[in-house]
């Protein structure tokens, strides 16, 4: 078999922000507790980037971890997609914010919105570039401020978010072409427009000119969530060639505990393979995702080699996973 270009994950790294907001300090905001709040979503805390502290500077740290971890510098950096949904501003992108603050010559720089999905869109993005030759060293970020779209007075929506970023640095490698090789190695990725007064937010710099607050059918979003992730998980370990039962982790967009458990329940994988940190981060949006990953290499479980499947959904609506072999 002829040798083929896989993007694979040489480096990843995570930051989360120093200020950490309990149940209980949200029971003081609004009509809520510690016990509604774990029973329904598994949330124990969350982590709320300071008010001078802008994505990009969450983006920047995580990547600076994640180059470490790949033994490469900034200048080596030649492609970097951001994956978020709360940006610095409207434009420049907040990938060409991060180029400049860490430092990086000039190269291929720009943001992937699709919201919780954001990371898995973005991987498979990074993927055209790497695998096909145009970029040697990316770094793929999903990072998000989130609690900059809440609306401190809707209490089904505010205890649901947290800030923080995570990100990875892609190279190409060369395989055989089959599942065994290191890297990306299959996806599937879904939007359906049709839903998207399931989870939106109500503002744009081209209808309101305001950034908006973000509104949810809570119930909606979470039906819809168990059966789209488990259809795009089916659809990515077909495409890489895998079952999802060979799948050593499970690297779930970690939005709500009961629809980790959903998923891994319809799809009969033992829990135990799913990586949770939702209970310590809440949901981080497109940052949840490389935040898991760096959380399970640090505690030792995710090793080089392992086959990983990620996946998430979110607003648009928008879906899908991806099957890497780290
Ligand atoms: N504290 C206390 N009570 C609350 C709170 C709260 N924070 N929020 C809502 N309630 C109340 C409601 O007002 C309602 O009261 P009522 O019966 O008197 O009217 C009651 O709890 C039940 O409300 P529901 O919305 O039906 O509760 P549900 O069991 O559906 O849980 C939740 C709500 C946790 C939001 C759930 O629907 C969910 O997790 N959905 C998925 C949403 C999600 O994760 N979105 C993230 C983005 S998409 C993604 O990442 C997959």
């Amino acid at each position: 078999m002829s040798a083929v270009v896989r993007s694979v994950v040489t480096g990843v790294g995570a930051y989360l922000p120093e200020n950490v907001v309990t149940n209980h300090d949200l029971s003081k905001i609004v009509d809520t507790n510690d016990e509604w709040i774990m029973a329904r979503t598994g949330i124990h805390k969350r982590h709320k980037a300071a008010d001078d502290q802008a994505v990009s500077d969450l983006a920047v740290e995580a990547a600076r971890n994640a180059l470490a971890d790949a033994g490469k510098t900034p200048h080596d950096v030649d492609l970097i997609v951001v994956a978020t949904t709360t940006p610095d501003l409207t434009f420049p992108a907040t990938a060409a914010i991060v180029q400049r603050k860490l430092g990086c010559n000039v190269g291929i720089a720009f943001d992937v919105q699709a919201v919780c999905s954001g990371f898995v869109f973005a991987m498979t993005v990074a993927d055209g570039f790497v695998a096909r030759g145009h970029a040697k060293c990316a770094l793929v970020i999903g990072a998000e401020t989130m609690t900059r779209l809440m609306d401190w007075t809707d209490r089904g929506t505010c205890v649901l978010f947290g800030d923080g970023a995570g990100a990875v640095v892609l190279e190409p490698g060369e395989g055989q072409g089959t599942n065994a090789d290191r890297g990306l190695i299959g996806f599937a990725l879904r939007t359906d427009g049709t839903k998207q007064d399931l989870l939106y937010v109500d503002g744009g710099p081209s209808t309101t000119g305001t950034v908006g607050k973000l509104r949810m059918q809570g119930n909606q979003v979470f039906r819809h969530a168990v059966i789209n992730i488990s259809e795009a998980v089916v659809a990515a370990a077909a495409h890489a060639g895998v079952d999802v039962a060979d799948v050593d982790w499970f690297i779930p967009h970690q939005a709500n505990q009961r629809i980790l458990a959903g998923v891994a329940h319809r799809l009969g994988i033992d829990e135990k393979k799913v990586i949770s940190t939702v209970a310590e981060h809440a949901n981080t949006s497109a940052a949840s995702i490389p935040l898991a990953l760096a959380e399970g290499i640090a505690d030792g479980r995710v090793k080089r080699g392992d086959l990983l499947l990620m996946e998430a959904m979110g607003g648009g609506l928008t879906w899908g996973a991806c099957v890497v072999r780290l």
